[in-house]
């Protein structure tokens, strides 16, 4: 049976005071239903691992190169973030896809590079208001992953969690509905299952878009959803924590 699994975007907000009440409360959960994970900016990482100590809580980078090493200012390797305690690393984020200009096969050579740093990668795709509007839902995100799965290949898959944001639902208090992320989720899984059984069945899909504690056990109840990835309401230990009991209920 696959695990659920809370990661908290943190994306760029937090200082060393505000971090440091927030892991406070986090630190006692326990994650041996549920999995959680914090996801700060880079130069928190030591913090968080510091704070949250070696076991229970996982921590994640919000992007990584696609180079081990080399001339790339500003840059940070799979190795680095390895050294400070990383385990996971978001790769594909919405924001880095549309901010930053990422294109799906940098994404997909980001979670090469992240598997080889023995990193989990947790590769986000997901479509745009105006695509889902023209009913290309399913297109775009068949794109986003066969890029994944031809350039990076099923071993890269096989170790890999994948996160489906449809980028109208990230940031508006807009979430899908448990259904609508069911559907996108079991065709996800398809597109999968189509290349390897044994992927399809255990690939963690996580939910992200306006996760809050209110609508978590709804979407996590879902066959497909194995949990979410959390932006804004990860900032709140109160509202995370209930996230996370709300995944830990829908084990149980
Ligand atoms: P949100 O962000 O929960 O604030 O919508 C999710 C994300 O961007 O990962």
């Amino acid at each position: 049976m696959r695990s659920k699994l809370v990661a908290g975007n943190w994306k760029m907000h937090g200082d060393f005071v505000k971090n440091a009440a927030l892991l406070g409360e986090l630190v006692t959960v326990d994650t041996s239903v549920a999995g959680m994970v914090v996801i700060p900016p880079f130069p928190y990482l030591a913090q968080c691992r510091e704070l949250l100590g070696a076991r229970g809580v996982g921590i994640g980078a919000q992007d990584v190169s696609e180079h081990p090493s080399g001339a790339y200012t500003g840059e940070v390797s799979a190795s680095m973030l390895g050294d400070v305690g990383c385990e996971y690393v978001l790769v594909g984020h919405s924001e880095r896809r549309s901010i930053h200009g990422e294109s799906d096969k940098v994404v997909a050579r980001k979670a090469v590079a992240a598997c080889a740093g023995e990193l989990v990668p947790i590769i986000c795709v997901g479509e745009s208001l105006e695509e889902r509007e023209r009913g290309e839902t399913r297109s775009v995100v068949e794109r986003q992953l066969s890029t994944v799965l031809s350039v990076a290949g099923l071993d890269v898959l096989r170790k890999s969690v994948v996160a489906y944001e449809p980028v109208w639902a990230i940031g508006t208090g807009r979430t899908a509905t448990p259904e609508q992320a069911q559907e996108v989720h079991a065709f996800i899984r398809g597109i999968l299952a189509a290349r390897d059984e044994g992927c399809a069945a255990s690939i963690g899909i996580l939910y992200g878009g306006s996760v809050k504690a209110s609508n978590a056990a709804d979407l996590f109840a879902m066959p497909d959803v194995d949990g979410g990835l959390v932006g804004g309401a990860s900032l709140v230990a109160r509202e995370f924590l209930e996230i996370h009991r709300a995944a830990v209920m829908a084990v149980r």
